[in-house]
């Protein structure tokens, strides 16, 4: 599917452009599996690159012009390569935009280019279609401009992209999951020192998403509140702990729970959610190496239920999905996936279940709320690739 894909774009570029593409990348969107909102206070993830993506096609211009054209959408954005500033008109090109305004810090960005994108990540499920973008539009136009870029940097473009381009003061869970992912495993990542390692998960297990298609007004605002929340909790920490705290990864479960009373009641809630959320990726991570998917799944339902009651980034959509699915026997555990407050849940499955699991869950969602959501069954798999050229 992603060949044929691939193939329809590359004759759209022909007829759009009258020339063959000279750089095309793919990069997958990514699923969160454990470890929420835990990347921007430097702590633990575990999350996969999933089996649908975006790819980017460009080649380049014969002056300092770039057209961007969005295959989805049939629109194209044209704009300066010297200006590469946001705009609220055809906003979807700011992520490009951002992710050129980061390469020419890089090293020298001549002339434009001419590309196209498309892809089958579904927009607004929390499975990061925005860095799969960033992550593809960044290996083709490092190579198309000779830039020689690490992995790394490359996703710190893509989290700036987000920053100053969306307005969202992200992490770099989305941009390290998309250029990580490795075919059956699971990405472990320490966001304190960038180290990324690959967990197995085995061929027998996978992932069912399923999306409510909700997204409430406020998901940035929430998002950066929440960050906000999260460092003025260190900064408490940092004032009683005896060690220095930079972020909440430096306080542990036994601090908290001595300092827990003392402390302004939500900025209490967010912390217990994050340190809660890195103890149970380390201990995910063992479970995983045991071949343990129940204890797994368990710390996935757990996961949720602080995000619920803890973290307040839940809301009934997802709640109803959680519930369904702790009722299903064949179900590993479920959790919302990404920021929250609207988006997809993530429920772990053998690969046998995943068709029943999903049309049981379709049908208690549309039972409890008397409209549909969409699901899908994602397998986790290799993490962005430049195709050619
Ligand atoms: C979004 C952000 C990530 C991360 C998750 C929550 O996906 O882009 O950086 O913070 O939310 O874990």
């Amino acid at each position: 599917m992603a060949d044929d894909l691939l193939k329809t774009l590359t004759a759209q570029f022909k007829t759009k452009f009258g020339t063959a593409p000279a750089v095309a990348a793919h990069a997958p969107g990514r699923v969160e599996v454990l470890g929420n909102h835990t990347d921007y206070n430097e702590g633990f993830v575990l999350s996969a690159a999933i089996d649908c993506g975006t790819f980017f096609l460009a080649a380049p211009a014969a002056d300092g012009e770039c057209r961007l054209h969005a295959a989805d959408l049939n629109q194209e954005c044209r704009f300066a390569v010297a200006d590469p500033a946001p705009s609220k008109v055809m906003s979807w090109a700011n992520y490009v935009k951002g992710v050129l305004s980061g390469l020419r810090g890089k090293g020298p960005v001549g002339k434009g280019f001419v590309a196209l994108f498309g892809g089958n990540v579904p927009l607004g499920a929390g499975l990061s279609s925005s860095a799969s973008l960033e992550m593809c539009s960044g290996l083709a136009l490092a190579r198309l401009y000779g830039l020689t870029v690490a992995p790394l940097d490359l996703a710190k473009i893509g989290q700036s992209a987000e920053h100053h381009y969306a307005g969202v003061k992200c992490g770099l869970l989305d941009q390290i999951s998309s250029l990580f992912g490795r075919q059956n495993a699971l990405v472990m990542s320490d966001f304190r020192t960038l180290a990324v390692e690959t967990v197995p998960l085995g061929p027998e297990a996978c992932f069912l998403i399923c999306n409510t298609a909700v997204k409430h007004s406020l998901v940035e605002s929430e998002y950066n509140e929440r960050r906000e929340r999260c460092e003025e909790a260190a900064r408490h920490f940092a004032t009683v702990l005896p060690h220095p705290v930079k972020h909440l990864r430096d306080v542990s479960w036994a601090e908290l729970e001595a300092h827990r009373a003392t402390m302004d009641p939500v900025a209490a809630k967010r912390a217990t959610h994050v340190i809660g959320e890195n103890t149970r990726v380390l201990k995910g991570r063992e479970l995983l190496a045991k071949h343990d998917l129940a204890g797994f799944g368990k710390l996935m339902f757990e996961s949720h239920e602080s995000s619920r009651t803890q973290f307040e980034n839940s809301c009934r959509e997802l709640d109803v999905l959680v519930d369904a699915a702790k009722a299903i026997p064949a179900v590993l555990g479920a959790r919302l996936s990404g920021g929250g407050f609207g988006g997809s849940v993530v429920v772990l499955v053998r690969v046998g279940d995943a068709a029943g699991v999903a049309a049981k869950l379709a049908a208690a969602y549309k039972q409890a709320l008397g409209h549909s959501c969409t699901t899908m069954i994602i397998r986790p798999s290799d993490g962005a690739r430049l195709l050619a050229g």
